[in-house]
């Protein structure tokens, strides 16, 4: 059984850099090859750089970085190439295999989708996905994403701040936690075929990580739908915790008082918290926190606290030990 948040000593060696072979000598090409060359080729020609061709999602907005609310949607950082976002994927019920994701969700069917958003809340609602998406207009926000197994990327993603859905369903007070759901339909689905993890997928938040301006529900990257691989129709993006945080395909959110099981933590409690914060300082049980290979890069950075959004999520933390709450 693989678990993708799990990594073999091969994979803890540089030498190895965290990812697969060809990842590496692309990695290691584009870098030879003046990295600023392919920078400059996916900014004007993304699309082109991969093979996702889903439709381009109309009206998007970029937050305007100036001003206090807006501070972090933009991250000034060369963008991972669409092809690398796109054919570089954790996502189970598809393939344990991150190469495999792509192939085996293509032609996924997402039509007539929704999302029903329930609980402890004064208006429940079923959503159909058009009118989910009308709730607030589509930005686009550019990520880090940091990966448990030391790797990152940096994603355009397109979404809009979850706490403007919340705000439609009117919260209670006595809500505390938001649960969330991905599709069950092995199906649909090969990956739920096995029992490599309990099925649905499922993970959470705390009221006020949810309700922060940074969390989103994102319905695109770099301009166009989310192919399937990358949760498509509609995912959660959590910029200052682990990749697994970011549940894709969502069916369910969930408004709760107590603290919701979560599949990673389900699986490997001593492994993976409820919290997942990104922090350098906390290393993973078998291996370190303190750097990430940036996907496309050669080399490794030092990672970030909170992946660099500190300022923005810091507060949220206050008086935390963050070492027993991982
Ligand atoms: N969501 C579901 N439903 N199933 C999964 O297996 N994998 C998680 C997360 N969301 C996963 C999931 C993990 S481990 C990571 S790192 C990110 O998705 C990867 O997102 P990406 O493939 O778009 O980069």
């Amino acid at each position: 059984m693989k678990n993708p948040n799990k990594i073999s000593s091969r994979d803890v060696t540089p030498a190895d850099v965290y990812f697969n072979r060809r990842t590496f000598i692309r990695a290691g090409i584009l870098a030879a090859s003046a990295v600023a060359t392919g920078v400059a080729y996916r900014h004007l020609n993304p699309v082109a750089a991969g093979k996702v061709n889903t439709p381009v999602i109309p009206g998007i907005t970029k937050p305007n970085v100036a001003t206090a609310d807006a501070a972090g949607f933009r991250v000034d950082e060369p963008e991972t190439s669409l092809e690398d976002i796109t054919h570089y994927n954790n996502f189970y019920e598809f393939s344990t295999d991150k190469e495999g994701v792509a192939p085996a969700a293509e032609g996924f069917e997402t039509k007539g989708w929704q999302v029903s958003v329930e609980g402890l809340v004064k208006k429940p609602r079923v959503f159909d996905l058009d009118d989910l998406l009308k709730i607030s207009p589509p930005e686009e926000r550019i990520y880090r994403m940091r990966c448990v197994e030391a790797w990152s990327m940096v994603i355009p993603w397109v979404g809009f701040s979850l706490s403007k859905l919340l705000d439609v369903v009117e919260p209670l007070g006595s809500a505390h936690y938001v649960a969330f759901e991905t599709l069950l339909d092995p199906k649909r689905m090969p990956g739920q075929r096995s029992d490599v993890l309990d099925w649905p997928y499922v993970e959470g938040l705390r009221m006020d990580e949810a309700m922060h301006p940074l969390t989103i529900l994102a319905s695109g990257i770099y301009g166009r739908a989310l192919p399937p691989q990358d949760g498509a129709p509609i995912r959660l993006v959590v910029p200052w915790k682990y990749g697994f945080k970011g549940i894709k395909s969502v069916v369910k959110i969930k408004l709760v008082a107590d603290q919701p099981r979560t599949t990673w933590s389900a699986y490997a409690p001593n492994e993976y918290g409820f919290y997942a914060n990104v922090n350098p300082h906390v290393d993973h049980p078998r291996w370190s926190q303190a750097t990430e290979q940036r996907i496309g890069e050669s080399g490794r950075r030092p990672t970030l606290m909170f992946n660099g959004y500190e300022e923005q999520v810091g507060h949220l933390y206050a008086g935390m030990d963050l070492r027993t709450n991982f």
